[in-house]
């Protein structure tokens, strides 16, 4: 994709078509009111028609100006002539992408940063317009025989004022490394388990490595987790034929001495279930119980682009979880690398167990802050649905951050507690503590379980298993927690 900002005179510039704003009750937003006076009232015209009313969402397209350089307006409703709310900006906007987005239509300028948001300035503004469009446009088409089917849009201009130049060209440069950051978490994402295997993750860390000198890649394999004495994580690799890898990605923007934020993500590239098999319908969905790694990847690449001045680790600990005759089975006893002692009573609960040896392994970094994204409970989906992800964590401070980055970046997040009752159960007859605790608070006791393995550093955990995939005929990636990541990052930076 290509970007431009935009401040000349608009009918001087040459898009294939303008995007712009009008509200409720006939009223114009003032760049739409000046394109009104140069078009002799034509948008004045089109409006008093009632061919659009100014709801919030509503779209027209003019495909023809006449006595004007102007090729194409798109007229989008943004409701009442007040502040808009930052989701029904954000409506708007992909109210805007969607109408264009199966046009032969090649560039568009968008002149909807003079809308007024509450709380948002230029900045915001510009990154959400970069963000939502990037989002919308997005489709895996790799093994499809038919690539008409992708968006013809190859360039996209935000229109500025001169005074605004600045604030546009920093929401520019934050929107692009998000949008192509979530672009990669989706791709991942949506590729299939035969594709995306523990190796093929681990090679697409190397490229970013290769592409990006400032991060260094390094995996453990199999016989170095066995030197660790990573017993729950090779439990769930010994049921899989393909290799797993524990990924490490290291960027060193910040101090020497700064403590780094470590980023740590569930790589799954698929959950069968194991000898605990998962039933078939909506099997194969389970090629996304990897997105966790994926934001991790996809956030770095953010990061670097960004070149924010962080120390930033990231953990993808990746292995496929099979029935096979040498996979773990219910009653098995693991030894953890922390030397907990742990019950399996329920082989489909396997991403803690890989999760548990990937957070004792953090403690050598001497982390400010451990933050892990797992697609961890089907009970998730049913506490949150699919707006929030889940958070718990052991420190109030980081929580409240990451509460605040989900605000800022529209990437929500919703708290659950992690009181010491739930701990309860967890207990097993036969070892330290059991893999599973039963049906109620499937996310709570799940937390409970990892939080016994983050005890020495400060620690929040996402669960994503509600919000990093789409379900339905529209299913697919969503690029999420990325854009939340990197503004808590971002704020890490500025705040
Ligand atoms: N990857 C799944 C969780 C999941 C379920 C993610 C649905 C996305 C959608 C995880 O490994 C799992 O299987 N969890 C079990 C835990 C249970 C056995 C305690 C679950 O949620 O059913
Ligand atoms: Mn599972
Ligand atoms: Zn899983």
């Amino acid at each position: 994709m290509n970007y431009a900002i935009e401040t000349a005179p608009l009918d001087s510039l040459k898009y294939d078509c303008l995007i712009l704003g009008v509200y409720q009750d006939l009223q114009l937003s003032a760049t739409t009111h000046s394109i009104n006076i140069s078009t002799k009232g034509l948008i004045n015209t089109i409006v008093s028609r009632g061919d659009i009313n100014g709801k919030n969402g509503e779209t027209v397209l003019i495909n023809a100006i006449p006595d004007n350089p102007i090729e194409r307006i798109l007229l989008v409703g943004l409701g009442e002539n007040k502040p808009l709310t930052s989701k029904n900006y954000r409506k708007a906007l992909l109210a805007a992408i969607n109408s264009l987005k199966k046009t032969n239509i090649k560039s568009i300028l968008c002149c909807l940063a003079d809308v007024e948001v509450i709380d948002a300035n230029q900045q915001w503004k510009t990154r959400q317009i970069i963000e939502v469009f990037n989002d919308a446009i997005y489709q895996f088409t790799a093994y499809k025989s038919n690539k008409e089917i992708t968006s013809k849009i190859e360039k996209i201009g935000i229109f500025s004022p001169e005074a605004e130049l600045i604030s546009t060209q920093l929401g520019l440069n934050q929107g692009r490394a998000i949008a192509d950051g979530m672009n990669l978490t989706k791709l991942l994402g949506d590729l299939p388990g035969n594709i995306c295997t523990p190796s093929y993750l681990a090679e697409q860390a190397f490229e970013l490595g290769k592409k990006y000198p400032s991060i260094d890649i390094s995996i453990l394999e199999e016989n170095d987790m066995e030197k660790l004495n990573m017993g729950a994580f090779l439990s769930v690799s010994r049921g899989s034929r393909q290799p797993a890898k524990l990924i490490t990605l290291n960027y060193q923007g910040g101090k020497k001495d700064d403590k780094p934020i470590v980023l740590i993500g569930k790589g799954l590239t698929f959950d069968a279930g194991g000898i605990s098999l998962k039933q078939a319908p909506g099997m194969d969905e389970m090629k996304y119980d990897m997105c966790g790694g994926a934001t991790v990847i996809g956030s770095f690449l953010a990061a670097v682009q960004m070149q924010l001045p962080l120390n930033i680790i990231g953990l993808i600990p990746s292995s496929e979880n099979m029935p096979d005759g040498d996979a773990n089975k219910p009653g098995d006893i693991l030894t953890s690398m922390s030397g907990k002692t742990i019950e399996v009573l329920n082989t489909d609960a396997e991403g803690r167990l890989l999760l548990c040896d990937t957070l004792t392994y953090a403690e050598r970094f001497n982390p400010d802050v451990v933050i892990d994204m797992a697609t961890l409970t089907g009970a998730c989906l049913v506490a949150l649905g699919r707006i929030p992800s889940g958070l718990l964590g052991n420190n109030d401070t980081l929580c409240n951050d990451l509460l605040t980055a989900a605000e800022m970046s529209n990437d929500s997040l919703w708290r659950l507690p992690l009181w010491e009752e739930y701990h309860e159960q967890l207990k097993s007859n036969f070892a330290d503590l059991a893999n599973v605790g039963g049906k109620d608070a499937g996310t709570i006791t799940a937390a409970c379980f990892l939080s016994q393995f983050a005890e020495n550093f400060h620690w929040a955990h996402l669960d994503i298993a509600g919000t990093a995939w789409r379900t339905g005929t529209n299913k697919g990636a969503t690029g999420r927690p990325v854009p939340l990541i990197c503004q808590y990052l971002i704020n890490r930076t500025y705040g």
